[in-house]
């Protein structure tokens, strides 16, 4: 829930009394914004000369690591903000660069957005060594390793990148990693395929030319204006999540003032895996393993016995529907109007069907998130399963600029280094084999 003491940031409202038992010790700890200091754990202390209390907390589940005035989540209700605006009013209604600019700036481009538009065109090349390095990676490849790979890669590019300080230096680097991923993304698909590149034009817009130097020539339905707005509002839709794997990832980069495109990359990798942005493939590749409909008892009955995950199932925040999920079932039939229907969509709509009538699900409060349909839309346009989280890399690349933007100005901006609770060996001498020479 969103409280007044988000609203009063930084004001001290109230205080915790602590009794510690251990020694009968009474501690007052400052509470702001429904938060303590995990550092002033520290003051309590069992002897003087422990480390003091630290908080254990593998998977900051309830952590948290930063202000940020970006998105709003709260996962009891299903409810996702873009600064301030729901995303069941921004998908559909707002363009992807109207909403990178929201996240950026804090509000939505006015006359701005011709502007906008322009100084993200005007990045959107690529240099040549780029087109050189994605040519000598195996077709075998994930595509995520090699996007990963290639915005690290462009850090060497421009160096300038690494002077953090200059706001319009942030501000240039920033903008030509929105541009520019979604290019990496085309020719990574394409050398994929072994289709031949196409080159960027950004006078098609920034959805149009992504989806052009994707699909084009390639027989597919993407120029369909159906298709472009259901690849659109999957783009904002995965824009921003708040203080996820990928972004915590990033933030965690820049903290030790790396440059932004290895920073970026680093988030890429956290991206990739099948608990985060992998899970489209994931949940893609589960749907054909399970095949028909007839089979979804079989398969739920093996989850319940812990052998596998509902993949595009459970969520760490929302414990309701995923909003986007919601969103993108329902662009399902405008799709499948474009392309024909999905034959794994029947299998997909069983599994949420028995799952949602499941005891192991319902008190779990596991609910279908973003990812479950996603793929079957992907799938369905044409993309094979591994480029789903490349179109998803290619969204949250806005989400990650927006908190690198906002992180590097952070007065509260500090190298994260986590404390640890060692489980090793007390201190010991080194064998006598070992002897000194
Ligand atoms: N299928 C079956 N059981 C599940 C699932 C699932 N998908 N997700 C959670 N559970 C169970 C889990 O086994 C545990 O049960 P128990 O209490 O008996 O041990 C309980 O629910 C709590 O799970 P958890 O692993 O402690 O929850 P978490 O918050 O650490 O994990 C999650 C969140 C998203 C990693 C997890 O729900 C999951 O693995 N889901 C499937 C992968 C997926 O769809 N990920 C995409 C998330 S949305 C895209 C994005 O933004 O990243």
């Amino acid at each position: 829930m969103r409280t007044d003491a988000q609203v009063t940031v930084g004001k001290a409202l109230d205080v915790l009394r602590l009794i510690d038992d251990r020694n009968g010790s009474t501690h007052l700890l400052r509470i702001h914004d429904d938060a303590i200091d995990a550092a002033d754990l520290r003051k309590v202390r069992a002897t003087p000369d422990s480390q003091g209390l630290a908080s254990f907390d593998p998977g900051f589940v309830n952590t948290a690591a930063c202000r940020s005035a970006i998105t709003f989540i709260d996962g009891d209700r299903g409810v996702l903000e873009y600064r301030g605006y729901p995303i069941e009013q921004i998908a559909g209604r707002c363009s992807f660069l109207e909403v990178a600019f929201l996240l950026i700036n804090g509000e939505l481009p006015g006359p701005e957005l011709h502007e906008w538009e322009a100084s993200i065109a005007s990045v959107a090349t690529l240099p040549e060594v780029v087109y050189e390095v994605i040519q000598r990676m195996p077709h075998t490849a994930h595509p995520m390793n090699v996007l990963a790979a290639v915005v690290a890669l462009l850090g060497g590019v421009y160096p300038e990148a690494r002077d953090r300080a200059q706001a319009e230096t942030r501000k240039l680097n920033g903008n030509r990693l929105i541009a520019q991923v979604p290019l990496i993304a085309a020719l990574v698909y394409r050398n994929h395929q072994g289709l031949p590149f196409v080159e960027s034009d950004p006078s098609l817009g920034y959805t149009g030319n992504f989806i052009n130097m994707m699909f084009a020539g390639h027989g597919l339905t993407h120029d369909h204006p159906d298709i472009h707005s259901a690849i659109e509002t999957l783009l904002v839709l995965h824009a921003d999540h708040e203080q996820n794997c990928s972004t915590n990832v990033l933030r965690g980069i820049a903290s030790a003032d790396a440059d932004p495109y290895i920073s970026v990359s680093g988030a890429m990798g956290g991206l990739s895996g099948p608990l985060h942005g992998g899970a489209n493939e994931a949940v893609l590749k589960m749907l054909h393993e399970i095949g028909s409909v007839d089979r979804v008892p079989d398969f739920i009955a093996h989850v319940k016995a812990g052998d596998q995950r509902l993949m595009g199932f459970g969520h760490r925040v929302y414990k309701n529907f995923d909003p986007r999920g919601v969103i993108v079932k329902e662009s399902t039939d405008k799709v499948f109007a474009v392309t024909g229907i999905n034959p794994l969509l029947e299998v997909a709509i069983q599994l949420e069907r028995s799952a949602l009538a499941d005891e192991y699900f319902i008190s779990r409060k596991l609910y279908p998130n973003v990812d479950f349909y996603s793929g079957l839309v992907y799938e369905a346009i044409g993309l094979p399963a591994d480029m789903f989280t490349v179109m998803f890399a290619v969204a949250r690349t806005a989400g990650w600029i927006a908190h690198w933007l906002e992180f590097e100005v952070d007065p509260d901006k500090k190298i994260a280094r986590p404390r640890q609770l060692f489980t090793g060996s007390p201190r010991r001498d080194l064998p006598a084999t070992h002897a000194p020479a």
